[in-house]
């Protein structure tokens, strides 16, 4: 098993390059099982996540390669089989976004319950009642559920679930919508750039999809999609995490391909904190003042502060001057990190879904565990300044969301190296 070890005390000093979007990248790899033809994508960032998303692509007859250049061609040639298997979808929940296109293009999709994982349990109520609202049947078989349709009616479909929106069930109902008869309103759709950046691809192909990016997204029935070209948009998250990177380390960093736009709500509360975060010309530019001011943070569905950057943000309140407060209301079990950030001195104490975090003058390097993937980000984002060595084990999980991290990092600065156990 391999495991960071990382020396606290450097201050990041330099240029990141930001990735593709896995969370784009994840949804718009499934939409292929739509399209007739070759579609090219572009910016495909290269993780364990999109490695095993072409594992099941691969079986459910789409083959995907990367050519020279590192542009990803997908081509679906074989229709046979329509099941997504509990060993791939335990591994990674983003596969039950075939589910939208399986039962569009081949009128069957039969996926596997995702079951729980670190931040929560994963349901998909959302995604198999919207789907029914097509004229699907739904059934549940040894833990699989299997949906049928003769055909795919449009209609009007409600996906507010009990803590929002559902980022990947507006991507399943997008998919399936785009080759249903008629009209389909999705109200309360996800507004996440991601479920944008599917929308116009799928558009791309042929669909007609009007209200991305907004809560009420129409989409009128075509009969067939071609596959297309296209460049998937920067990651946010892997922005958001060097944005804090900086922020934690009192450096001074320019992410190009980074989009302000993208992360309006973080921005404002690290322009809270005293972090100055501005537009560069490629990118963002991000340096700190030496003081952390404390914060209140609370996440919600975009445009709201991202639930995948709480945890990071809690590493970098540790250090403020003062108590600070997270609320988490997407997953509020997501706090798998409070406990290993204690580990290495920061002072937390959970009430429910909040956090209280009392600034404390310094974390110190330990052993810890990470737990999901943007816990383990938090976890390397403490080490880089806390004394001493820190060793973060399982480094499987930030594998699964960002690319070659250790080596962005050791560029601009840090001491982190990836070992064996
Ligand atoms: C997507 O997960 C992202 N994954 C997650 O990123 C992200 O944390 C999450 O959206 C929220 O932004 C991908 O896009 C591949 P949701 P998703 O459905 O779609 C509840 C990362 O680190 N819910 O928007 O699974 C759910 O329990 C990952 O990159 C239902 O109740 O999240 C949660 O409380 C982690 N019923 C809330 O909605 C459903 O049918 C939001 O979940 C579906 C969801």
């Amino acid at each position: 098993m391999e495991f960071f070890e990382i020396a606290g005390g450097n201050r990041l000093k330099g240029t990141v390059e930001i990735s593709g979007a896995k969370n784009a990248a994840l949804p718009i790899m499934a939409a292929c099982i739509l399209v007739d033809g070759e579609t090219v994508l572009h910016n495909v960032p290269d993780l364990a996540d999109v490695r095993q998303m072409q594992v099941l692509l691969q079986r459910l007859g789409v083959k995907s390669e990367r050519d020279a250049g590192g542009a990803m061609h997908l081509r679906v040639d074989d229709e046979m089989n329509c099941h997504a298997e509990y060993e791939i979808v335990s591994k990674m929940r983003a596969s039950v976004c075939v589910m939208g296109p399986l039962l569009a293009k081949r009128r069957r999709a039969q996926v596997s319950m995702p079951g729980g994982c670190a931040i929560g349990d994963r349901p998909i109520n959302l995604h198999v009642d919207g789907l029914r609202a097509f004229g699907a049947d739904a059934e549940l078989i040894n833990g699989d559920v299997l949906l049928r349709a003769k055909k795919l009616k449009g209609t009007d479909i409600f996906l507010g679930g009990p803590f929002g929106s559902s980022v990947t069930a507006t991507a399943n109902i997008m998919m399936a919508a785009v080759l249903a008869e008629g009209r389909t309103l999705i109200e309360s759709a996800a507004c996440e750039p991601e479920v944008t950046d599917l929308a116009n691809f799928l558009n791309a192909c042929g669909a007609r999809i009007t209200g991305q990016g907004t809560p009420q997204v129409i989409v009128e029935g075509v009969t067939s999609l071609k596959g297309a070209e296209h460049r998937i948009i920067s990651d946010r998250i892997e922005t958001g995490t060097f944005l804090i990177a900086a922020a934690i380390t009192n450096g001074d960093l320019d992410l190009p391909g980074g989009r302000i736009e993208h992360l309006r709500a973080v921005v404002d509360r690290l322009r809270q904190i005293g972090v100055i975060v501005e537009r560069g010309e490629k990118g963002i530019s991000v340096s700190s003042a030496r003081r952390l001011e404390p914060v209140e943070i609370t996440t919600q569905p975009y445009p709201g502060f991202p639930t995948d950057l709480q945890a990071q943000a809690m590493a970098l309140l540790s250090l403020a001057d003062g108590n600070s407060i997270i609320t988490e209301k997407v997953f509020p079990d997501r706090f798998l990190h409070v406990g290993e950030l204690s580990r290495m001195g920061a002072l937390l104490r959970k009430e429910g879904p909040t956090v209280i975090i009392q600034g404390t003058k310094k974390l110190v390097g330990a052993p810890v565990m990470a737990s999901d993937l943007r816990a383990s980000a938090a976890l390397i984002l403490a080490g880089l300044v806390a004394k001493g060595t820190t060793r973060v084990h399982r480094a499987y999980h930030i594998d699964r969301g960002y690319e070659r991290i250790e080596a962005k990092l050791a560029a601009v600065g840090a001491s982190i190296r990836r070992l064996s156990e």
